[in-house]
């Protein structure tokens, strides 16, 4: 499904929608250059999940822990999956929570064989395309 949205707020809303698709376990891949609104739609994905917590970019802490029902993944600074590995990021994917990854090409090695994946595209400056 392709959606287009007009505003960071359109997109938290589809994410918000998008959420009540989601089942406890599952992998999401947030695929999309800088500045797409990845961490955006993590925002609505949060929301619609119920996490009442702000959502910050995880950049520096690699993961974010929302009380084991969302994590959210930013692998930017991520070189191999094996990094991944040796910091004991991989062992969520396995767990009761939703995973958002953020740059999971950067690990791709180690991700689960059953993902989801949510493609960003910036259009212009306010107009994202995003397929679900
Ligand atoms: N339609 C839109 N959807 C999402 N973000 C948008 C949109 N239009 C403009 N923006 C802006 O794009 C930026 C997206 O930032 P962010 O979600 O942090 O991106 P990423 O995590 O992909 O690097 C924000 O500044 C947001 O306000
Ligand atoms: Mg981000």
């Amino acid at each position: 499904m392709e959606i287009i949205t007009k505003s960071c707020e359109e997109t938290i809303k589809v994410a918000f929608d998008y959420a009540k698709t989601l089942r406890g376990g599952d992998v999401v891949i947030l695929d999309g250059e800088m500045g797409a609104g990845k961490t955006a739609f993590a925002k609505g994905v949060a929301k619609g999940l119920g996490v009442t917590d702000e959502i910050t970019s995880p950049t520096y802490a690699y993961m974010n822990d929302y009380d084991g029902v969302l994590y959210h993944y930013d692998c930017y600074r991520l070189s191999s999956g094996e990094d991944a590995e040796a910091l004991g990021l991989t062992d969520y994917f396995y767990l009761k929570g939703v995973c958002l990854i953020e740059w999971a090409q950067n690990i791709k090695d180690v991700l689960p064989k059953t993902l989801k994946t949510v493609k960003i595209e910036k259009i212009d400056e306010n107009t994202r395309k995003i397929t679900l």
